[in-house]
């Protein structure tokens, strides 16, 4: 569109004049502002960017991966990828409280990102993927009730003792047309129409304590909802999709053995701005497949539920 056009242009002009010939570094999270921040700084002031990657281990499957074939592969960005999933769980190690989880990980990030950026020598600038709705919701949280609620780590998750100065080229925007500056800028559909993923990650959708062979069960239930739904051609009207690993084991058969394995519950749901939502109505065959698949796939699982919640009085996620 060319409204979004003449908006590239102008925030591309702005970012030169601001950054000059320093550096900047931007935070890769494999979501959509961060990736689209990341192009067009990287549009802008090419290899005066660095991006650093935190893997945390509670990432989607293959989603380090896809950060780096965008940005390593397909834009030659400076891209540092700090593998750091040891340390995340080590963090995690006995914590079953959702809101200590998130505040673990939000130090765990702050530390790793802190730690790669001084390795960055010039760096001066820090951009973030801040939307307008962000500087809105940050704003009315500062002492509010809405920030107890839960903690987002993603908004302003970087303190100012980092020592950076701050670029935020997207605080003017809304998500889609965040989606459609990212097209604009030549970052693939599949990135740019991803859902929604939170900040501490799988952490979250893996109830109780987090551990690596959680995860890995979790991760791979996941990909199969995504898939199936992408299959059923229902990802883009879907606002969020995910698979929630349940700390809960019941019993099975397999062939005439007993099984005692684990539940997954499966997560859809539609909504306009994710403070109220409904349960996605997917097709019953749809919902087999995901099923199906899951359990013949997923060693470990030999349950699945469809969540039938809406928010309120549920939250989309489960912590
Ligand atoms: P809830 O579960 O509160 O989620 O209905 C609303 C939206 O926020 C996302 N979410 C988070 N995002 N850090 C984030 O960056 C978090 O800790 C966090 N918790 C929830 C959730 O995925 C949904 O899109």
């Amino acid at each position: 569109s060319w409204r979004l056009g003449d908006f590239a242009d102008a925030a591309i002009a702005q970012i030169r004049a601001t950054v000059g010939d320093k550096r900047v570094i931007c935070g890769l999270s494999g979501g959509v502002d961060s990736s689209v921040v990341a192009a067009l700084l990287y549009k802008a002031i090419g290899t005066q960017l660095s991006c650093i990657l935190v893997d945390n281990g509670m990432l989607r499957k293959n989603e380090q991966r896809i950060v780096i074939d965008e940005f390593s592969n397909h834009f030659k960005a400076d891209l540092h990828v700090v593998d750091a999933e040891d340390q995340f769980l080590d963090d995690l190690a006995g914590v079953e409280e959702p809101q200590e989880k998130r505040r673990r990980i939000g130090y765990a990030f702050i530390e790793c990102f802190k730690a790669e950026a001084e390795k960055i020598e010039d760096a001066h600038f820090l951009a973030q993927g801040t939307l307008y709705p962000d500087v809105i919701e940050s704003g009315a949280d500062k002492d509010g009730p809405a920030a107890t609620i839960k903690l987002h780590h993603n908004v302003g998750g970087l303190p100012d003792e980092l020592g950076f100065e701050l670029i935020e080229p997207l605080r003017d925007l809304f998500k889609d047309e965040v989606r459609r500056l990212g097209i604009e800028l030549g970052l693939p559909e599949q990135l740019v129409w991803r859902h929604p993923f939170p900040g501490p990650g799988l952490a979250v959708r893996c109830l109780g304590e987090v551990t690596r062979e959680k995860l890995v069960v979790l991760r791979e239930a996941d990909a199969i909802v995504v898939e199936e739904i992408e299959n059923a051609g229902l990802y883009r009207e879907t606002s969020q999709a995910f698979a929630v690993l349940l700390p809960v084991q019941s019993v099975g058969v397999m062939g005439d053995a007993r099984t005692y394995d684990n539940a997954v519950a499966v997560r859809c749901v539609n909504t306009d701005d994710f403070m109220t939502a409904d349960w996605s109505h997917l097709p019953y065959d749809l919902l087999a497949r995901i099923s199906t698949r899951i359990i013949n796939e997923v060693k470990g699982v030999n349950r699945v539920c469809y969540d039938i919640s809406s928010k309120p009085p549920a939250t989309i996620e489960w912590e």
